[in-house]
């Protein structure tokens, strides 16, 4: 099973997936767990690119490289550790690029959609949380940040990112639970917990 997180910055996100593996993993779950952009050596010299101080991509030229490390962390890690029976956790994925660069950014949804055909030919996570969050209250959270390129964006923009998550959840509702991440961080794992264990149904062996 493939489980993605999702969600603007400060949402918590990264927590939450950690959260999520370690209460899997005590119930005798093998998990493995990643991060896009990034996975691989070769999608975290994407990421240096991509993040990196001085980088000026159109949203189009990000897409292509971030489905292009994205191809190459399906290949080498997600898939391998799904046919070993493991859950893999990742910590953003394909939803980024509808709601980044194809909602907030200049792409459009469908630009996104035709390169996901090409690239991953239906591939993509059987659960995913989209942790939603006031864009004031992540701004909150965030202050004293890292600052990198994305994080320094516009009010304006991160606006826009909620709701092309939003759209996205709504998008596709059978696999997207659009959980409230402005309550207690707990509360919010017990949650994404209990909706996991049941898209999951009992363990193998345990
Ligand atoms: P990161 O430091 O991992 O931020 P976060 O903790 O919020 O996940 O930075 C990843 C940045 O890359 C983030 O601003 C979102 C952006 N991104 C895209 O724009 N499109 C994508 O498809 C992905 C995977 C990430």
């Amino acid at each position: 099973m493939f489980i993605t997180f999702e969600g603007g910055e400060g949402a918590g996100k990264s927590t939450q997936a950690r959260a999520l593996a370690q209460a899997l993993r005590a119930r005798g779950r093998k998990v493995t767990t990643t991060r896009e952009p990034g996975g691989t050596p070769e999608g975290e010299a994407l990421r240096a690119l991509l993040l990196g101080p001085g980088s000026r991509w159109g949203a189009m030229e990000e897409a292509l490289l971030l489905f292009a490390a994205r191809r190459v962390h399906v290949e080498r890690v997600i898939r391998p550790a799904l046919a070993r029976g493991e859950v893999v956790v990742c910590d953003r994925f394909t939803d980024s690029t509808r709601a980044y660069q194809g909602h907030a950014g200049d792409l459009g949804p469908e630009a996104v959609e035709a390169l996901d055909r090409l690239v991953l030919q239906g591939f993509g996570p059987d659960l995913t949380f989209v942790l939603d969050l006031p864009v004031e209250a992540a701004f909150a959270r965030i202050h004293g940040g890292n600052g990198d390129r994305f994080e320094g964006r516009a009010l304006a923009f991160h606006e826009a990112l909620r709701r092309g998550y939003r759209a996205v959840a709504a998008s596709f509702p059978e696999r997207c639970a659009l959980v409230n991440a402005a309550q207690d961080p707990d509360a919010l794992a017990a949650e994404i917990l209990t909706l996991a264990l049941k898209r999951l149904g009992p363990a193998r062996g345990g």
